[in-house]
């Protein structure tokens, strides 16, 4: 049996929200890991934050994973929970993608994956961007997270004393790859003071 047929399967979603080199960041990391098949959705306003953020267009993207899916395509596999996955990541999250998976609303494929990937009571991290947060935002978190998802939003960890932008990226792609259970070696952890 070859390699990749026993490849367990991540789904990475990015949508709208600021901070596109981080799911761009975590698909490169996941390729040179090489241990699982990821299954890739970018929403149409990722397509442009991407551009605006990093130059990159979506087929660039497209090609750091093994599958990609138009957020249109409601019949792909990641449709449904027949299709076992390790789980989905959503990086970066916008308000109103967090607002569909709080509220089941399976509009698109981001929506609809995120939702089956609950049901299933596989993990699900989204990474959440958007600062200050009022009330209501608060509430959509707090309901996915009863709903079992992790709101891992992209904040970070002075005591590790990042020097450089790509620091704190790294570091934000080292906690969603602990999240989703992943062993990395590069992530600082506090070890005491
Ligand atoms: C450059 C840019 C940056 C944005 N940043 C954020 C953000 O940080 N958080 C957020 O929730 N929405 C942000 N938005 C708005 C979302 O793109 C918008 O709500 C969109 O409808 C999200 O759709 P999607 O979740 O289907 O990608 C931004 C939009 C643009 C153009």
């Amino acid at each position: 049996m070859t390699r990749r047929a026993t490849r367990e399967r991540l789904v990475v979603a990015l949508t709208g929200a600021s901070g596109a080199v981080l799911g761009v960041r975590l698909l490169e990391r996941l390729r040179e890991r090489g241990e699982v098949e990821t299954h890739l959705v970018v929403s149409r306003n990722a397509e442009r934050v991407l551009r605006v953020e990093t130059g990159w267009t979506a087929a660039r993207l497209r090609r750091l994973a093994d599958h990609a899916w138009s957020p249109d395509a409601l019949d792909a596999p990641l449709a449904s929970g027949s299709f076992r996955t390790r789980g989905m990541v959503v990086v970066p999250c916008s308000i109103k993608t967090l607002s569909a998976v709080a509220n089941c609303f399976s509009a698109d494929l981001v929506a609809r994956a995120a939702d089956v990937t609950l049901k299933q009571r596989r993990p699900l991290v989204l990474v959440v961007r958007e600062t200050p947060l009022h009330l209501g935002q608060l509430r959509q978190m707090v309901l996915a997270a009863e709903a079992g998802a992790t709101i891992l939003p992209p904040v970070p960890a002075f005591y590790a004393r990042p020097r450089s932008v790509a620091d704190l990226v790294d570091q934000t792609v080292g906690r969603i790859l602990d999240a989703l259970g992943f062993d990395d070696p590069r992530l600082r952890r506090w070890r005491g003071g």
